[in-house]
């Protein structure tokens, strides 16, 4: 596996790929790499000849206040997973090559109407900041095809509008979220939560799949699902700042004819926020 860390090196990297007719795949990351990660390259190696792997801990989708600073760091073991699951490359750079002339004052992209609701609402800035970066490494390194995972729903149709809308020739794969065995969503910062807070956690799941069987059911309305899911994450302590029903396609609240819906919920527990979601399609 090559190591590579300027702009530079991952384009004649990409550049070298194509010319000898391979295709290529990005898995775009912040590093602290789990199974919900190595299962984006599982998929990235069976679709393509070359997979590349980007860790870049990018501070323009951070708010102020929140965990740019504490979020974790592990490089070593990180490698070494990537070692280990055939990765070809991984692109590590540093902030002032993919930010040449500062965070303060550059070009950003901003994707309309979804970039603001839900996670939006609470994160200004936040998906102009992932819009932006991803939009960098596509460009950079022209791959075939980009992954991301479905725990993220509302990035995910962020990047793919960004795409179309930018003309990016690449093809945008979701993959399933995966859980640890009582169901918590695997993520970076699960490790913000302390014995306690981590016996809580799987009430999120718990709640969404409760909101499932409460909408396959048909006996509630949707503000009364969402209201009890609320409720029931409330209950357990945490602090729920959304819990919301609606259409996969655009995020927008549902109505009666949506059958493909989509469950999804951010919460602080302690000082971790938390998102997760499921999807259900009615029939
Ligand atoms: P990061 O949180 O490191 O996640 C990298 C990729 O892994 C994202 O596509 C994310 O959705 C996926 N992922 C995280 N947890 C997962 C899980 N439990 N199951 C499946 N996939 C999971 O998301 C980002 O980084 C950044 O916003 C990024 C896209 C790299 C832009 O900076």
């Amino acid at each position: 596996m090559e190591s590579i860390f300027d702009v530079e090196s991952l384009r004649a990297q990409s550049k070298a790929w194509r010319l000898s007719g391979f295709t290529v795949a990005i898995v775009p990351t912040m590093g602290n790499l789990h199974s919900g990660h190595l299962s984006l390259l599982d998929r990235a190696k069976d679709l393509a000849d070359r997979t590349l792997v980007s860790i870049f801990v990018n501070p323009i989708q951070f708010g102020v206040g929140e965990d740019y600073d504490s979020y974790p760091s592990t490089i070593k073991e990180d490698l070494q997973k990537l070692e280990i699951a055939g990765v070809d490359t991984v692109f590590m750079p540093d902030l002032k090559e993919l930010y040449p002339g500062g965070t303060e004052v550059d070009t950003r992209i901003t994707v309309p109407e979804i970039s603001d609701i839900l996670c939006g609402e609470y994160r200004e800035g936040h998906f102009s900041g992932v819009a932006t970066v991803v939009a960098k490494l596509l460009i950079n390194s022209m791959p075939d095809y980009a992954l991301f995972g479905e725990k993220d729903f509302q990035q995910v149709l962020v990047i793919r509008r960004m795409v179309i809308d930018m003309l990016l020739p690449v093809q945008i794969v979701s993959m399933p979220t995966c859980r640890e065995t009582d169901g918590l969503a695997m993520s970076s910062r699960n490790r913000y939560l302390n014995r306690q807070e981590r016996g809580k956690s799987p009430a999120i799941y718990s709640a969404l799949q409760s909101a499932v069987e409460r909408l396959r059911n048909g006996a509630f309305t949707v503000e009364e699902i969402e209201q009890e899911g609320v409720i029931s994450l409330t209950e357990v302590g945490m602090k729920v700042e959304y819990f919301s029903i609606r259409r996969q396609k655009d995020l927008l609240p549902v109505n009666s004819s949506d059958r493909d819906i989509v469950i999804l919920t951010a919460v602080w527990l302690g000082s971790a926020r938390l998102i997760d979601n499921l999807k259900v399609t009615l029939d």
